[in-house]
């Protein structure tokens, strides 16, 4: 912390993906995979948000299991624990203390408008309190680190415009205490669509098993669900989500998974079938899959995450105590340093 003022010269980044449900291979298009990216370029802070996975339900046992396996996905994907710090939310109790803090300068009427929680909470009882004051936390996350910027998917953005207009309100009322976030604007190849419906996301909550694969399925598994997924009657393997929608998400897939452009894939399969496209599509993610899958059932229940995630909640805690001491303060609160 001797180097404050050459770190907060430094782009930070910081983000997370929920614990609360299996990874399909969208999540790691849309998220792990550019975060990799990212530590290159950025100071880095990857966290599990698991505090915010309990603003519905969780089981327990599911809860401890998924938020080792997203740990372990950074570590399997690339992110160097040497490089960014990764850590479980909850182990940094700085993250629910500056949740309040900034629960008490959200207006009721601007998490009232949060699209999430109107679609997380339409038609449902027992509709928690922490689902509808949940972006006052994710502020939290993002303002004790003074992140400059946090990739986030399209349906968090607004919850992002809300924490800088929180940090904004905050610096406003109390002195200059949080760096105003932006957005990181994501590339192409990043929001996959179903393997059944290209005009969905994918995702684990489809009831068809077949529209999604996840990151630990088996190559044979792998291979089933392409084969069967939906294309067109033109028998081109050409890029135009006007027209093909279908074919031109698993192009996309195939740019992810196998790294050539659109144009490059389209040069590759002319005169084609998808028959041999869907096949190699399958080989290329099974490839890239391989050794993530071998790495995150090496690490996923050892004592090297345990260290991993010990050490990076040290380093974490730190960094987020600064700025929490500094509300605190700026907020009159009575502090001892
Ligand atoms: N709300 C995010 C999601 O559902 C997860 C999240 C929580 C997050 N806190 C964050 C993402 C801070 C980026 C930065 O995907």
């Amino acid at each position: 912390m001797t180097q404050k003022s050459t770190e907060s010269a430094k782009k930070r980044i910081l983000s997370g993906i929920k614990p609360s449900g299996e990874l399909n291979i969208g999540g790691y298009a849309g998220a792990l995979r550019q975060f990799v990216e990212y530590q290159h370029e950025y100071e880095s802070f990857f966290f599990v948000p698991d505090l915010h996975a309990i603003t519905v339900a969780q089981d327990p046992a599911e809860l401890h299991r998924r938020s080792r396996e997203i740990a372990a996905y950074y570590v399997a994907a690339g992110i160097d624990p040497e490089k960014s710090v990764i850590f479980l939310q909850s182990q940094v109790p700085a993250h629910a203390e500056l949740g309040w803090i900034m629960e008490t300068q959200a207006y009721f009427g601007e998490l009232s408008r949060m699209t999430q929680f109107k679609e997380k909470s339409d038609g449902k009882e027992g509709v928690s309190s922490a689902l509808f004051t949940y972006p006052a936390l994710m502020a939290s996350d993002i303002l004790l680190y003074q992140a400059t910027h946090v990739p986030v998917g399209e349906d968090q953005t607004q919850h992002l415009e809300l924490t800088r207009d929180l940090a904004q309100r905050f610096n406003n009322r109390f002195g200059r205490t949080f760096t105003v976030p932006e957005a990181v604007v994501q590339e192409i190849g990043c929001r996959l669509m179903g393997l059944d419906d290209p005009q969905k996301k994918m995702s684990k909550s489809n009831p068809n098993k077949g529209s999604y694969i996840l990151m630990l399925d088996e190559p044979d598994v792998i291979r089933k669900k392409l084969s069967r997924a939906v294309t067109d009657s033109e028998g081109q393997v050409r890029y135009d989500w006007e027209n093909k929608p279908a074919v031109s998400n698993l192009i996309e897939i195939y740019s992810v998974f196998g790294g050539q452009t659109t144009e490059e894939i389209e040069r590759r399969f002319e005169g084609q079938g998808y028959g041999a496209f869907k096949k190699e599509l399958a080989e290329v993610i099974v490839e890239k899959l391989a050794p993530i899958q071998r790495r995150f059932h090496e690490i996923v229940d050892s004592a090297e995450l345990d260290e991993i995630l010990n050490r990076g909640a040290r380093r974490a805690a730190e960094e987020a105590n600064l700025t929490l001491n500094a509300a605190k303060k700026a907020m009159g609160f009575v502090t001892f340093d």
